[in-house]
């Protein structure tokens, strides 16, 4: 069992407000195991290094799943502009994003492959292509811009060290694809 004051501590109730909320009942009390140390047993502490499985947890795997569906879609729209383009310059750049996408699907599926030991199972979600390159450069950098928002509250969530390193990365090329679109746009 997992004590009760052991909560209102990690609720974030102090020492002292569980002291004056709790004092009309123990001044009445007078039976001695009432002053026992209010510690439990050293075999009822959770661990301290132990991740707890929550809710935060599933919200994890939710957010890898949907950056899976996500980088998947968007290697598939930046294809379709590759080849829309007209310069070699563009299409380079293009493609290059693309590569990058794809890049990203592969590691989110290694991360997730890494905190459950099962393959990712996920529909892709395909981007609608406007037939105007300008506009979709003008969304796609706002579009990149949210996506390194999403993958900085997943940074913050994950607690492996390995994990926050490879998502790194991908929030790097992530920011650089907002500036090569943002480049296109001044072309
Ligand atoms: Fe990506
Ligand atoms: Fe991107």
């Amino acid at each position: 069992m997992y004590p009760y004051n052991i909560f209102r501590q990690e609720a974030g109730v102090s020492a002292e407000a569980e002291k004056n909320e709790n004092k009309p009942q123990r001044k009445n009390k007078k039976k001695p195991q009432d002053k026992r140390p209010q510690t439990p047993p050293s075999s009822q502490k959770p661990p301290s290094n132990m991740p707890r499985p929550s809710i935060i947890d599933e919200k994890i795997l939710d957010m890898i799943l949907e950056a899976i569906a996500d980088e998947r879609g968007d290697a598939e729209y930046y294809a379709k502009l590759t080849h829309m383009a007209k310069s070699q310059e563009e299409k380079n750049i293009l493609n290059g994003i693309r590569m990058d996408e794809q890049k990203h699907e592969k590691i989110f599926r290694r991360i997730y492959s890494m905190l459950t030991g099962k393959e990712a199972s996920v529909e892709t979600k395909l981007k609608k292509v406007g037939n105007n390159l300008r506009d979709e450069y003008r969304k796609s950098v706002f579009e990149e811009l949210e996506t390194v928002e999403f993958y900085k509250k997943m940074y913050i969530a994950l607690k492996s060290q390995d994990i926050r390193n490879m998502l790194y990365d991908i929030i790097t090329d992530e920011q650089s694809h907002a500036t090569k679109l943002t480049y296109l746009l001044t072309t």
